[in-house]
C-alpha cells in the first residue's frame, strides 16, 4: 500500500508558496534544528547582493580576481572549443556581468554567432543586467529568462537545437554540499545535449590562512553580509533580532574542506519572529550556520565530472593556482 502522507522538507512548497511564505517556512525549519541554521541561498535580497558586490572588490576576497585573470588570459582559448557553431552563451545567475563582459566582447570580436541568455530569478537583477550590456554592446543578441535555473534550460532547449555554453562561475557550486552538487550536475546534465559545454568556477584549496583571511576579512564586509540576513528576517518576517548580539565567526574544516560560517549568540535570549509566531531560544554562545563555502582538489572536481556525465575538457587555472575555470564537455553515449 502506498503512503497517504508525505514529510515536506524546505524547498518541496517554492512553487506552492509565495516568496515570503516560502523563507518564513525555511526560517521556522532552520531555527527549530540543532544545531541552528539558515540558508545561505538567503543572504541575496538587495542590501545582501549591494554588500555581495563590496565583497567581490576586497583585497582578501581572491576568487574574483582570480577568475577574472583566467577569463581574461583565457577567453581566446574558450571561444576555440566552439568549433565555429551558432551557439547560446548560457549564464546561471546573472551576476554583475563584469567577467562575462570579458567572454561576450571577445566572442563579438571575432565574429562568432552567439545569443547570450543570462538566467536567474530576480527580475531587479536581470533587468540592470540588460540596460548595462545592451549599452555597451549593441550589437549583442540577448535573451534574459527569469526564472529557475533548470525550468529555464529545459524551456530553452524545447524552442533551440543549437550548441550551448552554460557558465557557472564564481565558485557558486562551492556552496552546495557534495551531494548537492552531484545532485545539481545530474540534473543539468539532463537538460543539456551531447557536446554542450559547461565552464565552472571552482575555489581550489590552498594555504589555510589565505582562505580563512578571504573570509575574515579586515573591513568587517564579510561579518555585515552575514548579520544582513538577521537583518533581512526582521524586516520581511518581523522578527526582532538584535545585531549587537550576534557575532560572525568563519573558520575552515580540513576534515569536509569548507570554510564554515556562523553568526553565535553572545548571550542568553529569546528571539520573537512574527511571521511564523514564535520565539526561538539561544543560549549564550549558541551558532547559528549561515553558509558553506567548498574549496576542491583537482581529483575531487575530476571524480565529480566522471560521476556526473561529463568529460573535462580542459582546466584554465589563474598564476597562484588558486582557482580553476573547469571546461566540461556533455557525453550522452558511451
Ligand atoms: C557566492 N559564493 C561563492 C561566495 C563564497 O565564497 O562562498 C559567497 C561568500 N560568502 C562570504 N564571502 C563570499
Amino acid at each position: 500500500m502506498s503512503a497517504r502522507y508525505r514529510i515536506l522538507q524546505p524547498g518541496d512548497l517554492d512553487g506552492l508558496l509565495n516568496p515570503s511564505q516560502a523563507f518564513g517556512l525555511e526560517v521556522l525549519h532552520g531555527l527549530s534544528e540543532h544545531p541552528k541554521r539558515l540558508s545561505s541561498k538567503f543572504f541575496y535580497d538587495d542590501e545582501g547582493s549591494r554588500i555581495f558586490q563590496q565583497i567581490m572588490g576586497l583585497e582578501e576576497y581572491y576568487p574574483t580576481r582570480c577568475e577574472y585573470e583566467i577569463l581574461e588570459n583565457n577567453r581566446g582559448d574558450i571561444g576555440e572549443h566552439l568549433r565555429g557553431e551558432a551557439f547560446n552563451l548560457v549564464e546561471l545567475g546573472a551576476g554583475d556581468g563584469l567577467k562575462t563582459n570579458l567572454l561576450i566582447s571577445r566572442f563579438l570580436e571575432k565574429g562568432m554567432q552567439f545569443a547570450y541568455v543570462p538566467i536567474d530569478i530576480s527580475a531587479g537583477a536581470m533587468n540592470d543586467l540588460s540596460e548595462s550590456l545592451i549599452k555597451k554592446f549593441p550589437n549583442l543578441t540577448m535573451a534574459g529568462i527569469v526564472a529557475e535555473y533548470f525550468e529555464a534550460l529545459k524551456w530553452l532547449s524545447s524552442i533551440t537545437d543549437k550548441p550551448s555554453l552554460i557558465l557557472f562561475l564564481g565558485s557558486n557550486l562551492g556552496n552546495f554540499s557534495s551531494s548537492q552538487a552531484r545532485t545539481f550536475l545530474r540534473s543539468l546534465w539532463n537538460t543539456l545535449k551531447e557536446g554542450d559545454l559547461v565552464l565552472i568556477g571552482f575555489d581550489l584549496k590552498k594555504n589555510i590562512d589565505v582562505m580563512l583571511e578571504a573570509y575574515n576579512d579586515r573591513k568587517g564586509v564579510t561579518a555585515a553580509f552575514n548579520l544582513n540576513l538577521l537583518r533581512r528576517i526582521n524586516r520581511e518576517l518581523g522578527g526582532n533580532f538584535s545585531l549587537d548580539t550576534f557575532r560572525f565567526f568563519a573558520t575552515y574544516n580540513v576534515f569536509s574542506g569548507a570554510i564554515e560560517s556562523y553568526l553565535v549568540s553572545k548571550e542568553e535570549q529569546d528571539v520573537y519572529i512574527e511571521a511564523v509566531g514564535q520565539s526561538f531560544h539561544f543560549k549564550a554562545w549558541e551558532p547559528i550556520h549561515t553558509e558553506y563555502s567548498y574549496k576542491y582538489l583537482i581529483s575531487d572536481i575530476e571524480r565529480l565530472a566522471a560521476k556526473t556525465g561529463f568529460i573535462i575538457e580542459k582546466q584554465y587555472f589563474d598564476q597562484k593556482g588558486y582557482f580553476v575555470d573547469s571546461l566540461w564537455r556533455v557525453r550522452k553515449t558511451g
